[in-house]
């Protein structure tokens, strides 16, 4: 049996009610599919900065070094340190946010299922930013090779994707010509490789317009890191909000998963985070590790999580962001009830 090394990073804020509810769901699903997991503790965030001065320690990296795929929290103000500096670390190039509706949510169109694929390691992210004089400047990178990887991932997602073989790219060359120019340049080019895929382009404030005016229309949107980071918070909303949004930010040979969200200051220890977003970040996880080890077992451990999710939302299991008042762990408890107990596959 393949054994997987898990690292854990809780986080700060919520992370850590999210984390302790997600490992009790975990442990049904290893239960209900045999699978070998190893979980790896292992620490990063305001809270790491406080005690030990370093929002991401030496020993942390080297832990992430040893396992097959993270599962993080989400982190403070130290944001920057710990998730930006990882995906560059790491070379997570791919940030996959998928945004779909579930059964008894409020939405804006029930036909909504899209993935925002962001670029993952460039753009005003890479924090190239100077003093100078008085003023500051921040500095845009795009090269031709991060745009060409991330715009074959998204046709190669479209493809897989049973939806309606669209892939938006979304960017604003119209005034950024050389940056989101040549972004749009290299989409137009892979789109020629793939003409079973219908492609369009959108400038970034029609896309973020189109997304509460017509959401079902997207299927799979390619962007850059900072369009990319700002639409899926808008599509998480579109769906239901971010409390169900997941995320991977996936590489070659390692990912890291976790919520699209922020450590939620103003509901932290209330005890009512929705633990969803991990839930979900767990489940592409194995989904991951899955097609990684080509382990069946992991891809119905993937399918039933979200099944087991799925089926507590639908019987209205739900912590207030979405109406209800359950508590992060009752949630949990549902969802883990929900997960079939026989071993399949
Ligand atoms: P946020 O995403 O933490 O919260 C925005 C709103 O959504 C809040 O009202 C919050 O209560 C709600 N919310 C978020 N997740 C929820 C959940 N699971 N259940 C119920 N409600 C939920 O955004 P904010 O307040 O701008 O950022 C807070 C901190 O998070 C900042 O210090 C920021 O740097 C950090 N951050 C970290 C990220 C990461 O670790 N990847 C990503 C985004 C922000
Ligand atoms: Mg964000």
């Amino acid at each position: 049996m393949t054994a997987y090394k898990i690292s854990l990073i809780p986080g700060d804020g919520i992370g850590p009610e999210q984390t302790e509810a997600t490992i009790r769901v975990l442990e049904r699903v290893r239960e209900a599919f045999g699978l070998n997991l190893e979980f790896v503790w292992t620490e990063a965030g305001d809270d790491c900065n406080r005690r030990r001065g370093s929002a991401l320690p030496d020993d942390t990296i080297r832990v992430l070094e040893t396992t097959d795929a993270c599962l993080k929290g989400p982190v403070g103000e130290t944001a920057y340190d710990v998730i930006v500096n990882l995906r560059q670390m790491f070379d997570l190039y791919a940030n996959l946010r998928p945004s779909r509706t579930y059964p008894g949510l409020k939405c804006l169109d029930p036909d909504t299922d899209l993935i925002v694929v962001r670029e993952n390691t460039e753009d005003l992210y890479k924090g190239l930013e100077f003093e100078v004089g008085s003023s500051v400047i921040a500095l845009r990178v795009t090269t031709s090779m991060a745009c060409q990887r991330i715009a074959s991932k998204a046709f190669r997602i479209a493809e897989l994707r049973n939806r309606r073989k669209l892939v938006t790219a979304v960017h604003k060359a119209n005034v950024l010509r050389k940056t989101c120019g040549l972004f749009a340049a290299t989409c137009r080019e892979e789109a020629k490789r793939h003409p079973d895929i219908s492609f369009e382009e959108m400038y970034v404030d029609a896309a973020a317009m189109n997304l509460v005016r017509k959401p079902a229309h997207f299927d799979v949107l390619v962007t850059t890191n900072m369009f990319g980071d700002i639409l899926s918070d808008e599509a998480a909303a579109v769906v239901g909000g971010l409390g169900l949004a997941p995320s991977g930010n996936i590489g070659e040979e390692f990912a890291l998963f976790e919520p699209v969200h922020g450590s939620a200051p103003d509901i932290a220890g209330k005890k009512i985070a929705n633990p969803t977003s991990m839930l979900l970040s767990a489940s592409m996880m194995f989904e991951w590790l899955g097609e990684k080890f080509g382990d069946s077992k992991c891809g119905a451990a993937a399918h039933s999580l979200e099944v087991g999710v799925i089926q507590a939302l639908a019987d209205r299991i739900t912590t207030p962001d979405l109406g209800g008042n359950h508590t992060t762990q009752q949630v949990a408890e549902a969802v883990a009830e929900r997960i079939p107990l026989e071993v399949i596959g």
